[in-house]
């Protein structure tokens, strides 16, 4: 499926019901993390992950509170700038809580790098990281994912959360975003459909 979006063509890259598919098993798996029973505390990056993290919430059978805190990185470009900042700090201590980050897309792995050091020295009981989306073609430090949705190749990705210039957001499915003209129908976008 193409759209001519007015800033190139938007192909859909996964579909609202793979996601939909796919949060769920990650919620399961979460779910089955120690056993299940301790109430996590979910840690959600604004804005991108505001869609992923409002549909695992109510996948997940285990007890959660939330927070956000809020980063920037790369602005209305299309590529990072150097070093995260952070907009919003998190509202309660975690001090001995499960806490669970939730990113949309891992890319430079710099914003949650520099997040999950962050939030190590508030001293969490535990601390894991789950991530909708991979591009490791892109990137630049080394950070520990515990979960992601689908590993993608070095493409634009906008829908469920992402943006260009803060448009596409609100989208119920990933699109890929490229200039007019330059796809081509056999590109495979998704390499990794499985968590690791
Ligand atoms: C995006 C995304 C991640 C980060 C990943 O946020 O939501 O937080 O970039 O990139 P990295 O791995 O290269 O650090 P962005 O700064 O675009 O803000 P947004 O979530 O408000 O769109």
């Amino acid at each position: 499926m193409m759209h001519a979006m007015g800033q190139g063509d938007l192909s859909v890259l996964v579909t609202a019901e793979a996601i939909r598919s796919r949060v769920w098993e990650l919620a399961v798996e979460i779910d089955g993390w120690g056993n299940g029973v301790h109430e996590l505390h979910v840690v959600g990056v604004l804005k991108g992950g505001v869609v992923f993290l409002a549909d695992l919430i109510r996948a997940l059978s285990r007890p959660v509170t939330i927070d956000f805190v809020a980063m920037s990185s790369y602005g209305q470009d299309t590529k990072p700038s150097s070093e995260p900042r952070l907009i919003k700090s998190l509202d309660e201590g975690i001090e001995d809580r499960d806490v669970l980050v939730v990113e949309d897309i891992v890319d430079t792995g710099c914003t949650l790098s520099w997040l999950l050091n962050y939030i190590e020295t508030r001293r969490p009981r535990s601390l894991r990281s789950v991530a909708l989306l991979d591009k490791p073609a892109r990137r630049q430090v080394d950070v520990r994912v515990d979960l992601v949705g689908f590993r993608i190749q070095d493409h634009f990705v906008v829908g469920y959360g992402l943006d260009f210039a803060e448009r596409y957001r609100h989208l119920p499915y990933l699109g890929v975003l490229e200039p007019s003209g330059t796809r081509t129908e056999d590109d495979a976008f998704v390499t990794t459909l499985d968590a690791e």
